[in-house]
């Protein structure tokens, strides 16, 4: 959620430190700051509001000479826990004595019970945030080795934290930490640059040391030295990013977001290729490999996610129940650990995460191991802690997804779990002949999304006619449910305009009531078996003045007939159609927020990996 970077080189630590924030102002935007080591003092510029401002603060701050001498620091932009986000409780937090700094993404749980033991102790504390405590805790605990007061404080804390320290006793060295809340070192020449997130790493090198929970690592120009918390060295490899520094630009576009919308034909032939079977009808996803039998013991799928993961592992539930005739449930990640699960080793729990870091799909990943669950994650960024806990998944390879508002992701984790449930329905009842059949549609969905994106100029002309309004309801049946949750939560988030999912059949056991003349209704209803009955349900709201957006398959005059305006998308298996549609509701939401003249990519209030409970 919050964004941090450290650096320590050659180079000019504030502009290093600024860039890579811009590169992770995508996870949390609402105060930044940085901290710079100069000559023997440490210096702190921070300011609410985005990494412009900062940038604008730090040049007010400091003259150029500050800015080329300094080679270490530590960087931070804030999504707000504690605290508001003013430019008092921005991080770098400094401890009492002024000479150490901090930047911490995570929670302190226990920092009301520390605070009240340090101002026991004569400190005075100037922010409402629980880092600040961090910070003066590990003042407290500085003896004269800033690496043994780190370990020291962090024994005594609760909660997550992925952290960066410096002090200006002990200049030349950064001391990091991470439990819960990623943290990556990357390698350099002559230089060391670490990040919670690889996107702020990748214009400096491409290797880099993923640190593991309760690791502390010592950064030097010697290089890094990483142990536990009781000091005992531990060994973790270099690995290589393999990641495109140009994949994280805008490319043109006006917006990451619509950039992600265009790249979805190329995501998906990476999510696809070379992973269906088009002999045997089946699909081979090596993150998926156990014996035949091991898979056809398997009694039930359970998968857990958040937000648009929740909504993909909703599409998932009805293919894997279609295909693989096995009960699927989804759960939200947020719930499942405090429900007391039933489940056991027959029992396959998929952990859907774009960033692999949501913390409460952690959670659920960790409740699920200690069922003893086949666990396993479907995941898009290589390293991130869920893939790595899980230690068995299939990553999405969707490339980087900087707009907050997930897409690409969201189409590829459909894909993913169409391909997840082909090969266990393989295993199961499905026929050879309608593998082959399956297998085939879901190898046309980059084209099939492909011709939906080259419909952008008229989706676009429809938008124009929903930007007035304050509210929309999104429907749809089948699974098409979750495709109108996932339109309903797409416009909300990038226009602010209150929309509702809802089942479309639900509709009218309460929330018609809210129907008037006028009120868009964007119901989902392309061809399969819950056709007919949505077109019902959308009738029942022309009776009461709705205006109806429908998308609808190309050619299904039917359907069109009872819409004012629709966006068709081409014809194809129900399950794989969820794709196509959903790219069109995407489409759509961007063209409105856009013409509300909305920040799409950085909605107020949000960030892009939830790592906070
Ligand atoms: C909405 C969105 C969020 C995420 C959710 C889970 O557009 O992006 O709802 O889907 O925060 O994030 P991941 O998939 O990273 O676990």
């Amino acid at each position: 959620m919050c964004g941090i970077v450290g650096y320590l080189g050659k180079a000019n630590a504030a502009t290093v430190l600024i860039n890579g924030l811009k590169r992770l102002e995508y996870r949390g935007y609402d105060s930044a700051g940085l901290a710079l080591l100069d000559n023997d003092e440490i210096l702190v510029s921070k300011s609410a509001g985005k990494v412009a401002s900062l940038n604008e603060r730090a040049h007010t701050n400091w003259s150029p000479e500050v800015f080329k001498r300094s080679g270490t620091g530590i960087a931070h932009t804030r999504w707000a826990t504690h605290g508001p986000p003013t430019e008092i409780n921005a991080h770098p937090h400094l401890d009492q004595s002024g000479d150490i700094a901090l930047v911490h993404n995570g929670i302190i749980e226990n920092y009301r019970a520390l605070r009240t033991r340090l101002e026991s102790r004569g400190h005075h504390f100037y922010s409402e945030t629980d880092t600040e405590v961090l910070c003066h805790l590990i003042g407290d605990c500085d003896k004269g080795d800033l690496f043994q007061a780190v370990c020291d404080a962090l024994h005594q804390v609760e909660g997550t934290f992925g952290i960066a320290v410096i002090s200006s006793r002990e200049p030349g060295r950064i001391i990091t930490a991470r439990r819960g809340s990623p943290i990556v070192i990357g390698i350099g020449d002559g230089e060391v640059i670490l990040a919670s997130d690889a996107s702020a790493i990748l214009a400096h090198t491409q290797r880099v040391i993923y640190l593991d929970d309760n690791d502390i690592a010592t950064l030097t120009l010697d290089g890094v030295d990483i142990r536990d918390l009781n000091n005992v060295p531990v060994t973790r490899e270099i690995a290589e990013l393999g990641l495109d520094a140009a994949a994280a630009e805008k490319g043109g576009f006006e917006h990451f977001m619509l950039k992600e919308i265009h790249e979805q034909p190329e995501a998906l032939a990476n999510a696809i290729r070379g992973r269906l079977d088009l002999h045997l009808g089946s699909s081979v996803l090596a993150g998926m490999s156990t014996s035949q039998r091991e898979l056809a013991e398997l009694v039930r799928v359970v998968m857990v996610g958040c937000g648009t993961s929740l909504h993909a592992a909703m599409v998932g539930e009805y293919a894997f129940e279609d295909i693989a005739d096995i009960n699927a449930e989804v759960q939200q990640a947020a719930e499942f650990r405090y429900r007391n699960p039933i489940m056991g080793s027959r029992d396959f729990v998929v952990a859907i995460s774009q960033s692999g870091e949501t913390a409460d799909t952690l959670a659920a990943v960790k409740e699920a191991h200690q069922k003893g669950a086949f666990v396993m994650s479907l995941v898009n960024v290589v390293g991130s802690t869920i893939a790595r806990e899980t230690g068995r998944g299939v990553y999405l390879h969707a490339g980087p997804e900087i707009s907050v508002a997930s897409t690409k992701a969201f189409t590829c984790q459909v894909s993913v779990l169409l391909m997840m449930a082909l090969k266990l329905g393989r295993g199961r009842r499905f026929s050879r002949e309608e593998g082959l059949k399956l297998a085939h549609d879901i190898g046309s969905i980059p084209l099939l999304v492909e011709r939906v994106i080259a419909k952008e100029h008229i989706i676009a002309k429809i938008a124009e006619d929903y930007v007035d309004n304050e509210h929309a309801f999104f429907i749809g049946r089948g699974p098409m449910y979750p495709v109108a949750l996932e339109g309903a939560l797409k416009l909300k988030e990038i226009s602010y305009i209150h929309a509702e999912g809802y089942h479309a059949a639900e509709l009218k056991h309460g929330p018609i009531a809210l129907l008037q003349p006028g009120t868009p209704v964007i119901a989902v209803a392309c061809e399969g078996p819950a056709k007919d009955k949505t077109l019902g349900n959308v009738e029942e709201c022309r009776a009461r003045g709705a205006r109806i957006l429908g998308i609808v398959t190309e050619g299904d005059t039917d359907a069109e007939e009872v819409m004012d305006d629709y966006i068709s998308i081409p014809r194809t298996h129900p399950l794989v159609a969820t794709v196509p549609a959903v790219v069109a509701l995407q489409i759509f939401s961007y063209h409105v927020a856009r013409l509300r003249g909305c920040e799409i990519d950085q909605p107020r209030n949000l960030a892009k990996s939830v790592t906070v409970e």
